[in-house]
């Protein structure tokens, strides 16, 4: 039997964040034996924030290591640079002329990032989710894991995709998205009802995949919790229920064995076995990454190989579209 194809993507934008894994990366990598696995380092849905082009340099090269760190095999997936693969960008233009400004208007990351850089509300920042919608079907991906917050990219690309189908034939898989129990929303240390991400202004509210345990220790401890002093998920808890969740997506536990783990305890016990907890799951991650990072020899020959033969898949995709269209 021909295996499912699983496609995801992941920006450049910065250091990976504890959410990206939770969320992300780790089912990327649980996913590797069961599926055909093709994965992504999205860099040209980067460039709609305006970038330092050294530090994009860095940061791509950063997260190529990182990533893999994490346990991604170039020899189970495909792991390529989404701007070394001139399809993508091709499918983009298309999908754009099959996408109704409605839609777009309608996607609530971009309504946050309109306003979070109201300086610089560029077509891009406009047209991220087709580009995205593109990304995905060029691959005829049957699922694409991502945390909670893609669900309506995922919901818009199945959307696309279904009217291209209804014009043209059956051109696009419809994908379907592949969301985790625990994990999918990783919320901010400092501010819980904001997801943790790259771009957190307060440093203490994001942990970092190559923050060091120190850092990642003092980080848990000066986590927002509230008054209650009481360790149990509730509606109003949204400090409490953050850390709870992070702390079952990295043990496993349900959040009733933690609300007994830690009955008659106080918070700081509690923050302290997160802290710990966290430290030990990314551990063998930083020493990885520390070892890929030093050989960029090897990790341009993993992205390398990677691009081309993602070249090769998406341009079966692309020239079909084409063809279709009437070029
Ligand atoms: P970011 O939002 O940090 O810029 P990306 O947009 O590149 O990251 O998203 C990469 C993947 O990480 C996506 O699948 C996204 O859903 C997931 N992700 C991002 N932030 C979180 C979070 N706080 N909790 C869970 N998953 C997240
Ligand atoms: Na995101």
């Amino acid at each position: 039997v021909k295996k499912q194809v699983v496609f995801s993507a992941i920006q450049p934008s910065g250091t990976i964040t504890l959410g990206n894994y939770l969320g992300a990366i780790r089912n990327w990598v649980k996913m590797q034996d069961e599926y055909s696995c093709i994965y992504a380092l999205a860099d040209l849905h980067t460039i709609t924030v305006r970038q330092e082009p050294a530090q994009m340099r860095r940061n791509i090269i950063d997260a190529y290591a990182s990533i893999l760190a994490c346990g991604i095999d170039v020899e189970k997936s495909l792991f390529f640079i989404q701007s070394h693969v001139p399809t993508h960008a091709q499918i983009a233009w298309i999908l754009n002329c099959y996408t109704q400004f409605g839609e777009l208007s309608r996607m609530t990351q971009f309504k946050d990032k309109s306003k979070k850089h109201a300086d610089n509300i560029n077509a891009g920042l406009f047209t991220y989710p087709s580009l995205m919608a593109g990304d995905i079907l060029l691959y005829q991906a049957d699922k694409v894991p991502v945390g909670a917050d893609q669900k309506q990219h995922i919901e818009l690309t199945c959307d696309i995709a279904k009217r291209f189908n209804g014009l043209y034939g059956n051109v696009f898989k419809i994908p379907e998205g592949f969301i985790p129990k625990n994990g999918a929303r990783v919320m901010s240390l400092q501010n819980p009802l904001n997801k943790m991400s790259k771009s957190d202004e307060n440093v203490n509210g994001c942990v970092h995949l190559l923050d060091s345990p120190e850092v990642i220790m003092k980080k848990f401890k000066r986590a927002v919790t509230d008054s209650d002093a009481c360790v149990r998920y509730a509606e109003g808890k949204d400090g409490v229920n953050n850390l709870m969740t992070i702390y079952g997506a990295v043990t496993g536990k349900t959040f009733e064995e933690i609300e007994n783990e830690f009955a008659g305890k106080g918070y700081g016990d509690f923050k302290t076995a997160v802290g710990e907890a966290v430290v030990e799951e990314l551990r063998p991650i930083r020493e990885r990454y520390e070892r890929l990072v030093a050989d960029k020899g090897y990790l341009a020959e993993c992205y390398r190989k990677a691009d081309e033969i993602a070249y090769k898949i998406s341009s079966r995709t692309l020239d079909k579209v084409m063809k279709k269209v009437g070029f």
